[in-house]
């Protein structure tokens, strides 16, 4: 049942390409403006899809500030994220303006999880480097020295945020046989440390003790640079760092100093400050494995994250507290 002030098929305007079913079923439920291209809209076409809308249905691609939100007619009431982090949300903006703002958590947990312990094992086993070598027609054949790299069985694993995703990462690491610290905003229960296998550690700790740091947190005011020279120094030279979360929670140029000098053994990273642009510098450092921003990627993943934005959005229609409501961003 439609609540008497929700409009009962609301215009919702998605800003991105979904994938096909998403798309039908936005079409059948809602009055839905849907980007056909797969392309980000432009200032001018964000400025205009928020004048005359109930419900945005935007991406990480799309910069949702203060500017942007001033413009939006009164009617827009929900912004239905289509995925988990909302840093390129001005959540204070638009909890002024009474817009409600959902996300897509929980159904990426798996899938981003995995990717980053793809990058926990390619990192210190060099499959970058490896995969470059043939490719390139360089390779020589088997030799004992060849492509050695470092064993991750018996190492310790740093989690920084320890919500779904670090836990899932925890969960995997056990299987691997790899110790797991972890740091968080609040502790876990014993008992839930106790089912992960894993230790609370304040940041010094984490940063001097981990074979491999593990950024899984939110990007927010409080973890903006939470890595920055400072953390990486605490780090062994032959430790390594991986970033599947957000590329500003890293200080990127001390990164890639710590990484030109040998401070730090390589990175694995899926995320960067400035996404889609590379730091060139990066592209250069062979003890790094880079991938586009596809931790979350898979068509289950997409599929599911979908159906919460239209389970978000149809919840808005009848009434009820939307499901997913952001209010401080992730936990
Ligand atoms: C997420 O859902 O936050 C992914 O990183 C894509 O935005």
């Amino acid at each position: 049942m439609t609540a008497p002030d929700r409009p009962a098929r609301p215009k919702v305007v998605v800003t991105r390409e979904l994938t096909d079913g998403v798309m039908h079923r936005m079409r059948e439920l809602f009055d839905a403006t849907l980007n056909r291209e797969d392309r980000a809209l432009s200032r001018s076409e964000l400025d205009a899809a928020v004048a005359d809308t109930d419900v945005l249905v935007p991406t990480i691609t799309d910069r949702i500030d203060a500017d942007l939100l001033a413009k939006a007619s009164p009617r827009l009431k929900l912004i239905a994220n289509f995925g988990v982090g909302v840093d390129h949300i001005d959540l204070h903006a638009a909890r002024e303006r009474k817009i409600l703002v959902t996300n897509t958590p929980g159904v990426l947990t798996e899938d981003t999880a995995d990717m980053t312990m793809a990058l926990i094992l390619s990192v210190p086993r060099r499959l970058g480097e490896g995969e470059k070598l043939i490719r390139a027609g360089q390779w020589d054949g088997w030799k004992p020295s060849g492509m050695l790299g470092h064993r991750v069985n018996g190492k310790t694993l740093g989690i920084i945020g320890m919500g779904r995703i670090g836990r899932a990462i925890a969960r995997r690491a056990n299987g691997f046989g790899i110790r797991v610290i972890y740091h968080n905003r609040h502790r876990l229960p014993e008992g839930v440390e106790a089912e992960l296998g894993a230790r609370f550690a304040d940041l010094d700790t984490l940063f001097g003790q981990s074979d491999i740091v593990s950024v899984n947190c939110p990007h927010t005011p409080e973890t903006h640079h939470l890595v920055n020279a400072h953390r990486l120094s605490q780090m062994r030279p032959d430790a390594y760092f991986v970033n599947t979360a957000r590329g500003d929670i890293v200080d990127e140029n001390a990164l890639i100093e710590a990484l030109e000098q040998g401070r730090i053994a390589g990175a694995g990273l899926d995320v960067y400050v400035g996404e889609p642009a590379v730091d060139p510098r990066l592209l250069k450092l062979s003890n790094t494995v880079l991938l586009p921003h596809m931790g979350s990627a898979t068509y289950e993943g997409r599929a599911a994250m979908g159906e919460k934005v239209i389970a978000n959005i149809r919840a808005w229609t009848d009434g009820h507290r939307p499901p997913d409501q952001v209010l401080e961003g992730w936990d």
